[in-house]
């Protein structure tokens, strides 16, 4: 997944700077008489190409599974629910391709969350093996000459570059038996056979099925939300914003304080260099950032919206003083539940309602958006946009404010959606011309 989506945005980023090449300065009826460019809702544009799931992956046994195992692997996971989630789909992809068995993966619990929720606890395990079938071998148990040994740890996640697993991991796989392994940021997925390919699909988009309390839940909260309405993923936290390295001016003195404290390492950019980083893209957008290019992409300002986003948003006012029906978790579950909710049930609550909303979109470009996403592909609903960062950005630099950069931001958009550009959706899908 991480293979595509850095060569492909790459091509979309090119191209995009070249439409916005041609649209600045922008065309002078857009700029003296606005009224003539109806903007209609950004969902009634008609569309030219859509991404689907390829038919290599649904029309599966493209190999019978291997007679003999390589070994055991287990996949260990770290980070936030979504992050876990990618390294999984990962993990299932790296299993097939080296023919090993796959045992139950371990969702380890990163500080963040202070919780203990491993994979049973999110997912239901029975379907996970039922829909792995003939895609690769899971087990519940171990063979017992191994059972009572814990796995050798491969820890691929820092490798990079042109990182092979068959080269790497094989050898430790065939000497060891069982291995755990947490699967390398960037690899080389384009050189995987089809059939590992279409493990990884599967697992990431067939095989994970929410525990059936959590989704009880789930849809509660999803039919308490008043419809239709829109999923808005913002991501304007104060850990979000200071890992950014991003500098804001005209925050509130309690959101600066905020992001000051929420501040490892990383110092916010400056000068030449933040103007750099914001024009590529980098900077999450504020809220009332996100209300402008709502309000650019026509979205009616009484359209219901449901926040998925963590308690700590920041400048909310800016979204909810122009959007004035948002809902969020705290004001629909009751506070008895939400006391009580961790960290990853909440992130999976947020996913469930966003595969199943009327339309998404996405203020950054994070692991639950790209799974969002291509699980919403997945069920055909097309109604998906990633709010283009670079775009406002560069537009803003260049000095576009009001209706003019209303109608810009409007053309800019409205050309990905007609494309299906700026999701960049993984290597099980394909584009497909409508
Ligand atoms: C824009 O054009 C329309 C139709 O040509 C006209 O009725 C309207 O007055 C114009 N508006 C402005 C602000 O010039
Ligand atoms: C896995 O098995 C297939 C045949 O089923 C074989 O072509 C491939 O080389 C094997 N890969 C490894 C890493 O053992
Ligand atoms: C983590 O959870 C424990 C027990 O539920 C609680 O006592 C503690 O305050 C929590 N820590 C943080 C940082 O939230
Ligand atoms: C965003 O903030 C600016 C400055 O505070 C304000 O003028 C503008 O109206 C706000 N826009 C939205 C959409 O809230
Ligand atoms: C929003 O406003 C429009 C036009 O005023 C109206 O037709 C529509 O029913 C309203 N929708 C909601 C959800 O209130």
């Amino acid at each position: 997944m991480i293979a595509s989506t850095v060569r492909k945005p790459l091509f979309v980023l090119t191209l995009f700077a070249l439409s916005l090449f041609f649209f600045l300065p922008p065309d002078p009826s857009a700029t003296f008489n606005s009224s003539l460019l109806v903007r209609s809702e950004i969902w009634s544009i008609r569309r030219l190409a859509e991404w689907r799931p390829c038919n290599w992956w649904l029309q599966p046994h493209l190999n019978v599974l291997p007679a003999q195992t390589n070994g055991y692997i287990r996949v260990d996971c770290y980070g936030g629910l979504n992050q876990m989630r990618r390294d999984l789909c990962d993990g299932v992809g790296i299993a097939r391709l080296l023919n090993a068995t796959l045992v139950l993966p371990k969702f380890e619990v990163a500080a963040y969350w202070n919780e203990s929720s491993g994979f049973e606890d999110v997912f239901d395990v029975d379907f996970f093996i039922q829909q792995m079938k003939g895609f690769v071998n899971v087990v519940m148990e171990l063979p017992i000459e191994i059972a009572s040994k814990d796995p050798v740890r491969v820890d691929c996640s820092k490798r990079k570059g042109q990182f092979d697993y068959v080269e790497s991991v094989l050898p430790s796989l065939l000497k060891h038996g069982y291995i755990s392994i947490t699967p390398a940021m960037s690899q080389r997925r384009d050189r995987y056979p089809l059939y590992a390919k279409a493990a990884l699909c599967q697992a990431c988009y067939s095989a994970l099925r929410l525990t059936n309390t959590l989704e009880k839940k789930a849809i509660e909260l999803l039919q308490a939300i008043p419809k239709p309405f829109l999923s808005l993923h913002l991501r304007f936290e104060p850990d979000m914003v200071a890992y950014s390295q991003c500098e804001y001016s005209g925050l509130s003195l309690a959101s600066a304080n905020a992001i000051e404290a929420a501040r490892v390492d990383r110092k916010p950019w400056t000068g030449e260099t933040a103007r750099i980083w914001r024009n590529r893209g980098m900077c999450p957008l504020t809220p009332n950032e996100t209300a402008f290019i709502l309000e650019a992409l026509a979205i009616p300002t009484n359209t219901t919206i449901y926040l998925a986003a963590g308690d700590g948003l920041m400048e909310l006012e800016g979204l909810t003083s122009v959007y004035t029906n948002v809902v969020t978790k705290s004001s629909l579950l009751s506070g008895e539940d939400f006391t009580t909710m961790h960290g990853n049930t909440k992130a999976a609550l947020d996913y469930y309602v966003s595969i199943n909303s009327d339309s998404y979109m996405a203020t950054y470009f994070g692991n639950m958006d790209k799974m969002v996403a291509a699980m919403r592909a997945f069920k055909g609903l097309y109604k998906t946009i990633f709010l283009n960062r670079k775009a406002f950005a560069l537009l803003t630099s260049q000095g576009l404010k009001g209706k003019e950069l209303t109608e810009v931001l409007w053309k800019v958009h409205r050309d990905d959606f007609i494309m299906g550009r700026g999701s960049a959706l993984p290597d099980c899908f394909c584009e497909f011309n409508l």
